[in-house]
């Protein structure tokens, strides 16, 4: 069956899941699967020598775990959005994946039929993390010790990827990057079905 996946990577606090979750509204036959549900319990995370927790990491999540729900997917796609969407005329399933470390994990790189990457600002991003609780909460000096650095250092390594990623400017509406991006996911549909 063809299938089409989406991958929406990019900063903490971009607004990944928002946008996700605002196109999985939109799309039919559209499921999402975050790379935030596959963090390691805290036990299993590292520290480093100021006593942050290694969270920004690939190590720090569960991937194996996440490959096969993605593997489950693929091998039935639109199962999780309910029986009545199967063999729906609503057109092909779209899976959309949504994380902060997408493209420098490579088992996927072979996975996208379109990326997207959110940035903000540094000052944006401290902003809006600092108004989130996360579990275990973000201690002092956190944002600036552990979380940005990691993010430099992912796109730093991002510079070598072959295909192509559209970059999404993420102080842009919630309303404005819906549109946006909904716009050029309903052309690469077309694309695909050979309709242009
Ligand atoms: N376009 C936007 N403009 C302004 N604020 C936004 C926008 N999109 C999301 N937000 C806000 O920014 C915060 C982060 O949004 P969201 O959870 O979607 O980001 P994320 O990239 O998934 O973050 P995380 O790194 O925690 O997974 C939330 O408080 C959300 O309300
Ligand atoms: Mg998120």
């Amino acid at each position: 069956m063809k299938t089409f996946v989406i991958g929406i990577g990019g900063v903490t606090n971009g607004g990944k899941t928002t946008l996700a979750k605002n196109l999985q509204k939109h799309l039919p036959n559209c499921s999402v699967i975050s790379q935030d549900d596959f963090f390691k319990p805290e036990a299993e995370i590292e520290t480093d020598e100021n006593g942050f927790l290694q969270y920004d990491v690939l190590e720090a999540l569960n991937m194996e775990k996440m490959m096969s729900a993605i593997s489950c997917w693929v091998e039935n796609p639109g199962l999780s959005v309910g029986p009545a969407a199967l063999g729906s005329p609503e057109g092909i399933p779209i899976l959309i994946i949504e994380g902060f470390l997408l493209f420098n994990y490579k088992p996927l790189d072979t996975m996208w039929n379109r990326s997207y990457f959110l940035t903000i600002p540094y000052e944006e991003c401290k902003r809006r993390r600092s108004t989130r609780v996360y579990e275990p909460p973000d201690p002092p000096g956190y944002f600036d010790g552990h979380v940005w650095p990691m993010y430099l250092k992912h796109r730093q390594e991002m510079k070598d990827i072959t295909w192509e990623i559209v970059y999404l400017d993420g102080t842009k509406s919630e309303e404005d990057l819906f549109a946006q991006v909904y716009e050029d996911i309903i052309q690469e549909l077309e694309k695909q079905n050979g309709l242009q």
